[in-house]
């Protein structure tokens, strides 16, 4: 029997990289890889890549530099890029790091195996497209292995809101809906492996269309699956939470009391610049339609400071939208030019202005969080086990609203969802008890 070849992933970025990651796993392990650990005992490396803020680009450039050596003891390595950066930036990267070997864009994951043979017969294998069919369906040589209690599931990729900050569209392309069918036919697959939560992913999510109704008509459909326990999606746009998904938070019991609804700022002005296609009133009303829904709704968001002409009092606006809100969770990001996004064009914000509006509005982030965080304690929780803690005898899950718990009792597995008290709040955990 030939030797099985090593493949060394790392995943940089978003969840919906973590879930390429897996499936790029599983279509090379038709190609005879199984993955390791560690790059140092890798045939083939690859780097799967974010390009939504500055650093996370050049952090790809510096660890390509690590591998220097690797290749040059071995030459027989195959280095990869894939990801975002490798869709933007791909014959850059071939020129810039002559040692990478493969470059392939996130549309076109399906076509690594034939990237990879090339790859072996010695020529620079390059794919950037945006093919018409579905990736995910010619990714499916999966082995019918045993998974964990959670798992991320892509159900809508790329996004035709073109905020002025952002290069998604570009990068991942315009809006795609997979058909319910096939999502549903992989979750019943994933629950028959052991997961007992699933968290939807999309960049724009709830643009979600492929189901008659919406996001929501595939929600209520998942919800009909026995064995799963916990539904979840990230991330929206206000504009897209439609009536029947705010009200799905109310009926459907599956769906976690836990929204990622980014806003990025509470100035009209700023909204207006980044194109986002609502105010900040709208946006609060559509929090309120949310909470009557399901009032114990935490809400998480993502944010940015000094995106090109915020003023003080701009800034401000969004640090009061912040405390209108109180939010349960949030990213916050200082504004990073995109090259050929509109906003990287415009008058900047200086680095020093940036550096101190973070730190005022993550402050106020972290107080809010902890304060909501603080607030379980003394009430009871359901509690999805994920993995055994650092001490022994306990284990650690997410509660309802995503919270990390602990619990020490005997007899919990992975997979097990219980009602847990809470009895403490730490920096970034709970401790519980069983009830
Ligand atoms: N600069 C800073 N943050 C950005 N994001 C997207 N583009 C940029 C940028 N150019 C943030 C937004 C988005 C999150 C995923 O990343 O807040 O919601
Ligand atoms: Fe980017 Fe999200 Fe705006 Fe789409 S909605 S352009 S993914 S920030």
């Amino acid at each position: 029997m030939t030797q099985p070849k090593k493949l060394f992933i790392k995943t940089y970025g978003c969840q919906m990289n973590v879930y390429d990651s897996e499936r790029m796993a599983e279509a090379m392990g038709g190609q005879g890889y199984v993955q390791t650990d560690s790059p140092d005992d890798a045939d083939m490396i690859l780097l799967n890549t974010c390009h939504i803020r500055e650093k996370a680009a050049e952090k790809v450039y510096s660890e390509l530099g690590r591998y220097k050596g690797l290749k040059s003891e071995r030459p027989d390595l195959k280095i990869g890029v894939a990801g975002c950066v490798a869709q933007a930036e791909g014959e850059e990267i071939m020129r810039r790091q002559p040692m990478v070997d493969l470059v392939v864009g996130p549309q076109s994951y399906h076509r690594l195996p034939e990237l990879e043979a090339k790859a072996r017969g010695g020529e620079k294998a390059l794919d950037t497209d945006f093919p018409e069919e579905d990736k995910f369906e010619r990714l499916k040589s999966r082995p019918k292995a045993k998974r964990g209690p959670t798992a991320f599931l892509t159900v809508q990729e790329g996004c035709d809101k073109f905020c002025a900050f952002c290069v998604v569209p570009y990068t991942r392309g315009a809006e795609v809906s997979r058909p319910a069918d096939r999502v549903l036919t992989e979750a019943r697959d994933l629950v028959e492996r052991g997961v007992r939560e699933l968290t939807l992913l999309g960049q724009n999510v709830n643009a979600y269309h492929g189901h008659d109704r919406g996001l929501a008509g595939l929600i209520r459909e998942l919800a009909k699956i026995d064995g799963l326990e916990r539904i979840r999606f990230t991330t929206s746009h206000p504009n897209d939470m439609d009536d029947d998904l705010i009200a799905a938070h109310g009926d459907c019991d599956k769906l976690m009391p836990y929204l990622h609804l980014p806003v990025q700022a509470g100035s009209d002005r700023i909204l207006k610049r980044m194109n986002r296609q609502h105010t900040a009133e709208q946006y609060l009303r559509l929090i309120e339609r949310l909470r009557a829904a399901r009032p114990d709704l935490h809400l998480s968001g993502d944010f940015i400071v000094g995106f090109p002409e915020e003023t003080e009092e701009d800034f401000r606006d969004t640090m009061a939208l912040i405390e209108a809100v109180q939010y349960g969770s949030a990213f916050s990001f200082k504004y990073s030019e995109r090259p050929g996004t509109p906003a990287a064009e415009r008058p900047q914000v200086s680095e020093a202005e940036k550096d101190d509006r973070l730190q005022r509005l993550q402050a106020l982030l972290t107080r809010q969080q902890r304060a909501l965080q603080d607030a379980m304690v003394g009430r009871d929780v359901g509690v999805l086990f994920e993995k055994a803690g650092r001490l022994p005898g306990q284990m650690v899950g997410k509660s309802d609203y995503l919270h990390a718990v602990h619990v020490a009792a005997e007899g919990l597995q992975p997979g097990d969802l219980r009602p847990v008290r809470i009895v403490e709040s730490g920096p970034n955990s709970l401790k519980g008890v069983l009830v």
